[in-house]
């Protein structure tokens, strides 16, 4: 939330990092990675490993946090 814009959320609309509120609807993670699901569970985890150099930090989560995650921002449309 502090990075990233998102539908529906009022506050804090981060603009860190891109908005995601079409990013189910992209076809690259960072503009460099397919937008799929196993790519995206290890992009929200391990960024910098993915895609170094990049602002994304690290963001410790369990696998079924990933899978969450990577479940919510899949289905994220512009309305
Ligand atoms: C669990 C929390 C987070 C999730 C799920 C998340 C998710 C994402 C996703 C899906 C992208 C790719 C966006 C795109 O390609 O359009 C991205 C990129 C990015 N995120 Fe995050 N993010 C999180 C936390 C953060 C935080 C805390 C920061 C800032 C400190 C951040 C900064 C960025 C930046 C700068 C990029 C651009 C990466 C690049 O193009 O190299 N993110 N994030």
């Amino acid at each position: 939330m502090a990075c990233h814009t998102f539908p529906d959320v009022a506050w804090p609309r981060g603009a860190l990092g891109p908005s995601l509120e079409n990013f189910g609807g992209q076809g690259l993670i960072a503009g460099r990675l397919p937008n799929q699901p196993g790519v995206l569970m290890q992009f929200v985890r391990s960024a910098p490993a993915m895609v170094p150099g990049t602002a994304m930090p690290v963001m410790p989560m369990s696998d079924q946090e990933a899978r969450d995650v990577t479940a919510y921002l899949l289905q994220l449309k512009s309305r």
